[in-house]
């Protein structure tokens, strides 16, 4: 199968790695931000979608990526977009002040980045929608301090797809489903080992952009 040149990625770079809301670069292109769990893969759903093997760094440590990561891709079609990798929440090993932080830094991120038009909220297919992430949701549903700012899009991605045998994958997608309803769209269920749900998460993105 030949790829679209709307999803074929023809540079993808690393642009910053932020500690802080304050030291990220200035919002030049439209954004969407991966948003999740520890470990639920959101690093190597980002490499998938940017067609590189290690640009976001990924481990089977959780906790990996504890700043926010912004990358730039261009697709072969002109359109350029800005992702941004989020830490990732409950670990934890990780103190109260630190989770605290985390969540403050985000949620201005979230409010008033300027630029941000969708997020993207990943749950493991065998763990589904939890508190976090209705919270995640809810809170990403509320007015941006953005003047004239549109609501932020969410998008529900399933990770890790290929670990379900092929008898268990719909049953657990229409789990996934259920358990975020009122949660915004259709869940994508996604593998960043076979690339399954990328065309598709893609086209959502472009959506949002455009
Ligand atoms: P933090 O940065 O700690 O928040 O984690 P993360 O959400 O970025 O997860 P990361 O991408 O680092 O992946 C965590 C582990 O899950 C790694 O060992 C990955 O190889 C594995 N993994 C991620 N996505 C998939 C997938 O689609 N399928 C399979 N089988 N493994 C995956
Ligand atoms: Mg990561």
């Amino acid at each position: 199968m030949t790829q679209s040149n709307e999803t074929r990625v023809v540079d993808a770079r690393f642009v910053a790695g932020a500690v802080d809301t304050a030291s990220l670069p200035p919002p030049t292109l439209l954004e969407v931000a991966f948003a999740g769990r520890s470990n639920v893969g959101k690093s190597s759903l980002l490499n998938a979608m940017m067609e590189r093997r290690s640009l976001a760094r990924t481990s089977n440590t959780p906790g990996c990526t504890r700043q926010l990561n912004v990358f730039e891709v261009r697709c072969a079609d002109g359109l350029c977009v800005s992702f941004v990798d989020l830490p990732g929440y409950g670990w934890a090993r990780r103190s109260k002040t630190e989770r605290g932080d985390w969540q403050g830094m985000i949620e201005g991120y979230l409010r008033r980045r300027t630029g941000l038009r969708a997020v993207v909220v990943l749950v493991d297919v065998r763990r589904g929608v939890e508190e976090e992430e209705r919270q995640l949701v809810e809170f990403v549903g509320q007015p941006r301090e953005v003047s004239g700012a549109r609501p932020l899009e969410v998008m529900l991605v399933a990770t890790k797809i290929d670990k379900m045998g092929a008898a268990g994958r719909k049953p657990a997608l229409e789990k996934v489903t259920r358990g975020a309803k009122g949660v915004g769209g259709p869940v994508i269920g996604f593998s960043a080992v076979t690339a399954e749900g990328r065309e598709e998460l893609w086209s959502r993105i472009r959506g949002a952009v455009l």
